[in-house]
């Protein structure tokens, strides 16, 4: 089986996805590399060894040479550049959030059906172990069937992955509650079976608004991800705009009648998502969220509390990123490259997660009024739903 040849369109700390598809003799090579800043360019194309560097995505989509694309750009930059993928006929993996905005997202459904060309988006939590052992006790029926879902997620490194860059802009992200959300809306509805169609959130900038921030065009700071500053309010250094939310909690219904419920912080000392869903005949709760941790189910009773649930599931050992989930996520992109065909993650979720993100935006930044979500163009989803043939 000769290599995938791959381009990669962006390569900032997310670089390390692009180094579990360099796979050389194994089915897949980066050998091309794209990115605007020249001196990650230069220090990337050490790593990887690659035929060929550009600063701009149009001339690596020019070349006839590349099986498929990963592109890990800034949020606001995906559509543009996943539209240009698509045009070239280059399959493409995107990073989440697919766009910023819920049109963002249809156009690139569009482009993706209008061209026929194959298009991925980087949901990975759809295959790290808590998650999908989650969704495998739903669906044997542990808990009966799933009516409620209420997800915490304590961001502790909040101030420094999303306060000291363009994460921290509106304009680049639309907010955290779509940017950092997008993962646990995909994963609610992934477990809950349904899509949001209504929403109602609350969220405010209650700490990183008033604490001291760079210049703009200045880079981000000596010992960014290697020193962190206890307690938040020390830390120092932020971008030079910070205009989202740094504490939201939004309410969701679904299409199948589920109630969800997601609250997002980024001031916490640890770091950690903690997801409750609730069926006709239990509930399960998952303590820690990575590997050797533990999902536990409570299916008899009623009682009072017990620590020790019926039964507790331990999530399995696994290698890489995002507790195995980057190596996972990669293999399934280079089959679907390969052989099309259905796939654990989908556009078609991925546009949903944003949307429900994008809404809940809305809603918070508008008093907690609720707004409903835009369904997606049933030609869309009926394309998707076939596996992205063009046939359908
Ligand atoms: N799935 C996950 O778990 C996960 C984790 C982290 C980040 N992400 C996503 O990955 C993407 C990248 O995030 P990051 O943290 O690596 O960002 P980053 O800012 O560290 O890196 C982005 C890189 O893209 C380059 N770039 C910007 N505009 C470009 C353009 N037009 N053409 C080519 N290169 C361009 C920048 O120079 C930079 O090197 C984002 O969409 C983010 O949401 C996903």
């Amino acid at each position: 089986m000769e290599d995938l040849r791959i381009g990669v369109i962006g390569l900032g700390l997310r670089a390390s996805l692009a180094r579990a598809a360099h796979r050389p003799g194994a089915g897949a090579a980066v050998t091309a590399l794209c990115d605007t800043d020249p001196a990650v360019l230069k220090h990337q194309a050490g790593v990887f060894d690659a035929a060929y560097v550009t600063e701009d995505h149009r001339r690596l989509l020019d070349r006839d040479d590349l099986d498929a694309v990963i592109l890990m750009t800034p949020d606001d930059t995906h559509e543009r550049i996943a539209i240009d993928c698509l045009e070239a006929g280059k399959a493409v993996y995107v990073e989440k959030p697919l766009a910023i905005t819920v049109e963002g997202c249809d156009a690139i459904l569009r482009a993706a059906r209008r061209t026929g060309t194959r298009l991925y988006v980087g949901h990975n939590m759809r295959h790290m172990g808590v998650v999908r052992l989650m969704r495998e006790a739903i669906r044997r029926g542990d808990i009966g069937e799933p009516k409620t879902v209420w997800v915490r997620h304590f961001v502790s490194y909040g101030g420094d992955y999303y306060f000291k860059d363009w994460h921290a802009d509106r304009t680049r992200t639309t907010g955290l509650l779509l940017q950092k959300a997008a993962h646990d809306l995909d994963v609610i509805h992934w477990l809950a079976g349904g899509y949001t169609s209504r929403v109602s959130a609350f969220g405010d900038l209650m700490l990183y608004g008033d604490l001291p921030r760079r210049e703009p065009g200045t880079p981000r700071p000596e010992g960014w991800l290697r020193e962190y500053d206890w307690p938040p309010t020390a830390r120092r250094d932020l971008h030079h705009v910070v205009d989202v939310e740094d504490v939201s909690v939004m309410n969701m219904r679904l299409d199948n009648g589920v109630i969800a419920a997601y609250q997002q912080c980024h001031f916490t000392p640890d770091y950690v998502r903690n997801y409750t869903v609730i069926g006709t005949e239990g509930r399960l709760e998952n303590f820690g969220d990575g590997p050797g941790d533990t999902v536990k189910v409570w299916n008899t009773g009623p009682t009072g509390y017990r620590g020790d649930a019926d039964v507790a599931y331990r999530v399995p050992d696994a290698q890489g990123g995002h507790g195995g989930a980057d190596t996972e996520i990669i293999t399934e992109f280079l089959r679907f490259v390969r052989e099309g065909g259905a796939t654990d993650t989908s556009p078609v979720a991925a546009r949903m997660s944003v949307a429900a993100g994008y809404q809940a935006t809305m809603s918070l930044r508008d008093g907690g009024t609720p707004y409903d979500v835009p369904p997606l163009d049933p030609e869309l989803v009926a394309y998707f739903e076939a596996g992205q043939t063009r046939e359908s």
